[in-house]
């Protein structure tokens, strides 16, 4: 199980124990983490960057290593779904046998969850393991990715009907010994990246009662309200850009909001590590909530919505469709009765206040896109499996909702006023 002490998680599964170090700032202590973790022997580092990181922030890093008696090479990574392919796990690994890079030695993996699960898999396989550090720099990464060890590249397969991205198709489970998060880190990410992450933040909300924080939801409510409260008294615009980071950058606000977070995702990995639970009990497959909706939109083109830049015209970002995809499985529960009936109400204010997208124009029809989530990979024997929300923010593994009650969500996400 986690534990939440002077900002630090601990995540305990079968494979390796390890802690999620939240800090102000990723240069402080990252080096002297990474030698505490691996201990004195290790001399080198390779770094696995996102190309588009800030040089300071780089520069942050590598010292931080330097001065912990580190030597170190890093490669840059275009961090798109495109590029996390085999070939580039094939240049990562390449990249670490032309260094000689040793089984003892750390890949530190710096960016988002596209870096995140490359450079993790290549850490899991260059010399059958070695170990990583995560280091996500975008706070859907900090919550969610960089947690519970998973891994992996996207697979482009042609199929009869063209050329398919199968994403995550293969992967490894391979824990990091440590995350280090640096809340700095976030200042460089775009309003709506940022905004993207509290999706997931929402997810694990709706999840929290069954792992220890039922009140994450009312919490995160509250800092909504104080924040709109602010507005109104300053005379902006409700949809300011970037509104609620302004809020949420506070410092003390920003942390809770991972450390909370991020022990839920520990709570639910710790339960069930490598995602072999049923549906009966749940488990990992839990943190499915609002992704088998958004799986089947977030790729869609030609969508138009707004974001907190505005009117948007093309694919959604993941977050902004797992926002989508919690209200859509809200609204399902409630037709079922099985959560409260103003819950779907009370995730759109939050996703509103947040600046998501809680409707887009541009669907295709209800029911191809349901054809789309019956070929979402978690769908076994023809059965379509939904988390869905239950009172108290839980959630459980419904097999077979009635497909009107799916057709009729996903409907109720097309923006009609336009
Ligand atoms: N992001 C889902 C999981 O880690 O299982």
């Amino acid at each position: 199980m986690g534990s939440v002490a002077q900002h630090v998680v601990g995540v305990t599964t079968g494979s390796r124990s390890y802690n999620v170090f939240v800090e102000d700032a990723i240069s402080s202590r990252l080096g002297q983490i990474v030698r505490e973790v691996l201990g004195p022997k290790p001399r080198r580092a390779v770094i696995i960057a996102d190309t588009h990181l800030p040089m300071p922030l780089l520069a942050g890093v590598e010292v931080s290593l330097f001065r912990a008696g580190f030597q170190f090479d890093r490669m840059g990574i275009e961090a798109t779904e495109a590029n996390k392919t085999v070939r580039t796990l094939e240049r990562v690994l390449e990249f670490l046998a032309s260094r000689m890079h040793e089984r003892g030695e750390p890949v530190i993996a710096l960016g988002g969850g596209i870096v995140g699960d490359l450079a993790g898999f290549a850490a899991a396989v260059h010399r059958r393991g070695c170990p990583v550090i995560q280091c996500p720099t975008t706070l859907l990464a900090m919550v969610d990715a960089s947690v519970g060890g998973k891994t992996g590249v996207n697979l482009e397969v042609e199929t009869a009907g063209g050329s398919t991205l199968l994403k995550n198709a293969v992967g490894a489970f391979h824990q990091p010994h440590a995350v280090v998060i640096g809340l700095d880190t976030l200042d460089s990410l775009p309003a709506r990246q940022f905004n993207a992450g509290l999706a997931e933040c929402v997810k694990h909300a709706l999840l929290g009662g069954a792992f220890g924080d039922g009140e994450l939801m009312e919490w995160m409510e509250e800092k909504a309200k104080q924040r709109s409260g602010e507005t109104t008294k300053q005379g902006e615009a409700p949809c300011k850009r970037g509104a609620w980071r302004a809020s949420v950058g506070e410092a003390s606000v920003l942390r809770e909001l991972v450390l909370r977070s991020v022990l839920i995702k520990a709570k639910v990995v710790a339960g069930d590590e490598r995602e072999e639970a049923t549906s009966a009990t749940g488990g990992r497959a839990l943190l499915n909530l609002g992704h088998t909706f958004a799986h089947a939109i977030e790729t869609l083109p030609g969508l138009t919505f707004r974001t907190c830049e505005g009117e948007k015209a093309g694919a959604l970002l993941h977050g902004e469709a797992v926002g989508l995809g919690l209200l859509a499985a809200c609204r399902v529960a409630a037709e079922m009765s099985r959560c409260e009936e103003g819950l779907s109400g009370r995730v759109a204010a939050l996703l509103q206040a947040f600046e998501l997208p809680v409707a887009v124009s541009g669907l295709p029809s209800a029911e191809d896109i349901v054809a789309r989530m019956q070929h979402d990979k978690k769908v076994l024997d023809s059965v379509l499996r939904l988390v869905l929300p239950t009172a108290g923010c839980r959630a459980e593994v419904v097999e077979n909702p009635a497909r009107e009650l799916v057709v009729g969500a996903v409907e109720s996400l097309r923006d009609k006023g336009r």
